[in-house]
């Protein structure tokens, strides 16, 4: 039988990446989350993959933007969790985001217990909640009401909206689906991966320079000085956050 194996994402790996990813998701709250190509990024990202033979048990994807890192994927096969991939995976991706000069990592989540035990059990504290809210008029047409559409077109089928956690109930009574999206943190001081806590790392130690892959074109190191753009689009989400609840738009 083949080991399980720990390395950077390879571009061969893209069909049983996304089928591992699909799978993953099918019980949980993002069970209509499907990607059917890999996504690209537009900022430096550290993309790991488990495998065994050639088949793709977990994946983390992360993304660095300035001093931010944001787990942008990540995912077990439900055949092959709690056996410590994921734990596994973000400990091998720790040093490369440290030595890219990320000092915080963040993740959005919705309700399911394994994702957010598991960010806590690694350290991870929440900062932030608000609402996913679905809109369907295939499953009640008055979920619709109130929403416009350019002239030609008829009123939406389906909407999606974040509003304040504090109109949960409100938004329950009115919307058959409602999330409560969570944003975790964690802070990333510069020894990540060697300290104790973080002693599964050992395992996957040895590929950070190979793990790391920057946009075409952005092969600069980042300028530290000045907030990145996704950090100034989180600012201004915060400022709106304070007025309205609403969170930074995020796919989970
Ligand atoms: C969340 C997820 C990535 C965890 O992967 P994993 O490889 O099983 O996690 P690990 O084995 O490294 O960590 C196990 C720890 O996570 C938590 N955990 C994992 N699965 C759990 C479950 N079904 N119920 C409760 N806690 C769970 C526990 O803290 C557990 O520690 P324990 O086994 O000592 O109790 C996996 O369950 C998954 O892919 N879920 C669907 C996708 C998803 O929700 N992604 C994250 C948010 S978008």
């Amino acid at each position: 039988m083949a080991s399980l194996t720990f390395r950077p994402y390879l571009d061969r790996d893209e069909r049983s990446w996304l089928r591992c990813r699909l799978l993953s998701f099918f019980d949980t709250e993002h069970y209509d989350d499907v990607l059917v190509s890999r996504p690209a990024y537009d900022l430096p990202v550290v993309r790991l993959v488990a495998t065994e033979g050639a088949e793709v048990l977990g994946l983390l994807g992360v993304t660095i933007d300035a001093t931010t890192a944001t787990i942008e994927s990540v995912a077990v096969h439900p055949d092959h969790t709690r056996r410590g991939i994921a734990g596994r995976l973000l400990c091998g991706a720790l040093p490369a985001l440290n030595s890219h000069g990320a000092s915080t990592l963040d993740a959005w989540t919705r309700g399911d217990e394994a994702a957010n035990r598991r960010y806590r059990a690694q350290g991870f504290t929440e900062r932030h909640r608000y609402l996913h809210v679905y809109a369907d008029a295939y499953a009640r047409e008055a979920e619709v009401e109130g929403f416009t559409t350019p002239e030609g077109l008829s009123s939406p089928v389906y909407a999606f909206a974040h509003a304040p956690v504090e109109r949960e109930a409100e938004m329950r009574a009115r919307y058959r689906r409602v999330h409560v999206c969570r944003q975790y943190l964690r802070e990333l001081p510069p020894d990540i991966g060697a300290g104790p806590r973080e002693g599964g790392c050992a395992v996957v130690r040895g590929f950070q320079r190979e793990a790391l892959v920057r946009p075409a074109g952005r092969g600069a190191a980042p300028d530290r000085s000045r907030p990145s753009r996704r950090t100034s689009a989180r600012l201004r989400a915060g400022a709106r956050d304070r007025a309205t609840g609403h969170g930074p738009v995020r796919r989970r």
